[in-house]
């Protein structure tokens, strides 16, 4: 026995992608069901990005979703490259007229479904074996087990805003999809410190010892990075190797590392990761679910607001006016954003990473681009513009 239910868009993901697509159709009276595997707790307290690009701000704040992120979130209007001893700013706002703000994605998350909640619009978590099926038909149906019930649901589309490891990619049939991908030989081990940070703006370090990033969430929060091996394990890193390797890959004469008790810590491997196109007949994909960046270029998250932003433009104009050209074009258009995202997360991650494998032409070859950067004008403008987010026009100009 199934239970049918029907709305308009069918929504698979709550994370940013998902949340925001919601509260967007929301906005426009479009009707929705948002479909998590995950609990709410769960989704609440995933620790993950923290840079918000300008236009993401806006577009939140837009959504109705600013309060808390106007009230908590961190202006920053520069960062600092540090390598060969000397750290270089950065001026982003001097650079490019806009800056970012620092505010954790499970803020953004815990924001979103608190407004969609308020909707009373259906957003259901910790559903099972969700599949999605006739995607070339008019009519695509979404199957799930909600607390141990099968629910059928039919709709007009679906987003697959389901990250990752989801599984509306999957679901094209082979041959649709071209894939694009690099693997990293390095990853990420992140923390996040119960400690002031030790710098107000976040620093970007080269060192001979590998990579390292100091970030924050808060006046008492720190978070940081140290490159580490894709597979790395965990339970090889107590909290004193932790702290070690971060002094001595941030060391900077005059400046110490505040320290705190370690609240969260976890590897995160690396890949850039398109698929073209990003729809196939009423399956639109969005956000991770369609491509991912490295995260040094912090654009993971700003790219599946800007994935959402165009998808559900596009829809309103659909549902408004029975006009298909902006959803034939939702690909095509969203692409042009990814590409050049998937650029500068790769530049910036092979700039700044130890190179597995490399020699010292290749050391060499990053501190010269590294001091191009930090004494050129053009070439700092140019990082800059990348950083707190550009838009690629049709035209290319
Ligand atoms: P996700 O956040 O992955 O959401 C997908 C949702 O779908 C999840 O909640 C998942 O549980 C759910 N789901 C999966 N499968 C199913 C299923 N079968 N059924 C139902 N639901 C399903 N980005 C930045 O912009 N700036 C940064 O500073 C930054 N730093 C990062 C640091 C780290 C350590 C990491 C790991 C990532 C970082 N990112 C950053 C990237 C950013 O976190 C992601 O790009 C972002 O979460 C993508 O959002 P999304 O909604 O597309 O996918
Ligand atoms: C973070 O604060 O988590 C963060 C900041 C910048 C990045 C990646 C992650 O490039």
């Amino acid at each position: 026995m199934s239970v049918s239910d029907r709305t308009q868009v069918a929504i698979v993901g709550a994370g940013p992608a998902g949340l925001v697509l919601a509260q967007l159709l929301h906005l426009e009276g479009i009707d929705s069901v948002v479909l998590e595997a995950r609990s709410r707790e769960y989704v609440e307290s995933r620790v993950r990005a923290g840079v918000l690009e300008h236009g993401t701000v806006e577009l939140l704040a837009e959504l109705g979703v600013g309060a808390r992120l106007h009230e908590q979130g961190l202006p920053h209007h520069g960062f600092e490259l540090q390598f060969e001893g000397a750290r270089h700013r950065i001026d982003l706002s001097e650079l490019t007229g806009r800056h970012i703000t620092v505010y954790g994605q499970q803020e953004v998350v815990k924001d979103l479904i608190a407004a969609r909640v308020e909707t009373g619009r259906p957003i259901h978590f910790e559903v099972d074996e969700l599949s999605v099926d006739e995607l070339e038909s008019e009519r695509p149906l979404v199957r799930y087990v909600r607390a141990g019930e099968q629910v059928e649901l039919t709709c007009d589309v679906i987003a697959g805003c389901d990250g990752f490891h989801g599984v509306c990619r999957d679901s094209i049939p082979d041959g649709i999809l071209t894939v694009f991908s690099r693997e990293y030989l390095f990853g990420w081990l992140g923390i996040l410190a119960q400690a002031a940070p030790s710098s107000q703006e976040l620093i970007y370090a080269w060192h001979e010892r590998g990579f390292s990033l100091h970030s924050m969430r808060s006046p008492d929060i720190t978070r940081l990075y140290l490159q580490c091996a894709p597979d790395e394990d965990i339970d090889d890193w107590p909290d004193e190797r932790i702290w070690d390797e971060l002094h001595a890959r941030l060391a900077l004469d005059g400046w110490t590392l505040n320290e705190g008790p370690i609240l969260e810590k976890g590897v995160t491997g690396m890949r850039s990761f398109v698929v073209e196109p990003m729809q196939h007949g009423r399956l639109f994909l969005a956000g991770d679910a369609a491509h991912i960046v490295p995260p040094t270029g912090a654009k993971g998250l700003n790219l599946a607001v800007a994935d959402v932003r165009i998808l559900g433009a596009a829809l309103a104009l659909w549902y408004r006016d029975g006009d298909e050209t902006s959803l034939e074009s939702y690909s095509q258009n969203a692409l042009r954003r990814v590409w050049r995202a998937e650029h500068f997360s790769w530049w910036m991650t092979t700039m700044l990473h130890r190179l597995p494998g490399g020699d010292r032409f290749d050391a060499k070859l990053q501190l010269s681009q590294l001091a191009y950067v930090a004494s050129s004008r053009a070439a700092a403008t140019s990082l800059a513009e990348n950083y707190v987010g550009h838009v690629v026009t049709a035209s290319g100009r």
